[in-house]
């Protein structure tokens, strides 16, 4: 490879997309978000009208760069497809290529569920990130310009966090490619972290493993 690879993996809104562009752009190395992947073809199976647990490999095979570009991919509807396509051992084969083709020339910064386990098990650095689901709910909710304190917030909060819950539980019980930590990934609690915190943590893992 024409570069080093750095897998950042967990669960939903742990935080993995702004460490993993953080030190993309610090180690200037190229930045692959792989959830968009499966987002994108989670996209094109509720625009065709098809359940997302129906057999998907067709979309998957035909997805085009553009297909991750597009508006609308950050709902939690076109996060539950993706995550229903993502089971599929079929979806995930014809996204593999795709995924270790992006670090070829360069290297890369790779964040997902499966990249230290599946997609490059010989990643120069595995880092695992990881938060108490309160804490990434909350996260995600601010993220989406919601106000804690508004009224019925502590509902839609509750209900935030049973989601990313019930997303993080077939994410890490189905049999393709499970979100695991890998045996030699250095995990990262976010809880009681700043970003800036995280990534420096990140950074001296990083330094003492390339
Ligand atoms: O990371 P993000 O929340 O965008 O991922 C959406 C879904 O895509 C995840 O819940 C998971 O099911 C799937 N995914 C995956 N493997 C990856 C990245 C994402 O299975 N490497």
């Amino acid at each position: 490879r024409g570069g080093p690879v750095l897998a950042v993996d967990g669960p939903a809104a742990a935080g993995k997309g702004t460490l993993a562009k953080r030190l993309a752009s610090s180690l200037n190395l190229p930045y692959l978000d792989t959830g968009l992947l499966y987002r994108a073809v989670g996209r094109l199976v509720l625009d065709a009208g098809q359940d997302p647990a129906a057999p998907a490999e067709d979309f998957a095979r035909r997805l085009r760069a553009e297909d991750t570009q597009r508006k609308g991919l950050r709902t939690q509807e076109v996060a539950r497809a993706a995550s229903l396509v993502a089971a599929q051992p079929a979806v995930r084969s014809a996204l593999v290529e795709t995924q270790r083709r992006f670090a070829q020339e360069r290297g890369g910064v790779l964040d997902g569920r499966d990249i230290g386990t599946a997609i490059f098990p010989d990643a120069d650095v595995k880092l695992f990130i990881t938060a108490s689901p309160a804490t990434r709910a909350l996260r995600r909710f601010l993220q989406m310009g919601e106000d804690p304190k508004a009224e019925g917030a502590a509902a839609r909060l509750a209900a935030m966090e049973a989601d990313l819950q019930a997303r993080d539980a077939a994410d890490a019980g189905r049999q393709a490619a499970p979100m695991q930590v890998a045996a030699d990934a250095v995990v990262i609690e976010t809880d009681t972290l700043s970003a800036d915190a995280v990534l420096a943590e990140a950074l001296r893992v990083v330094r003492e493993r390339l």
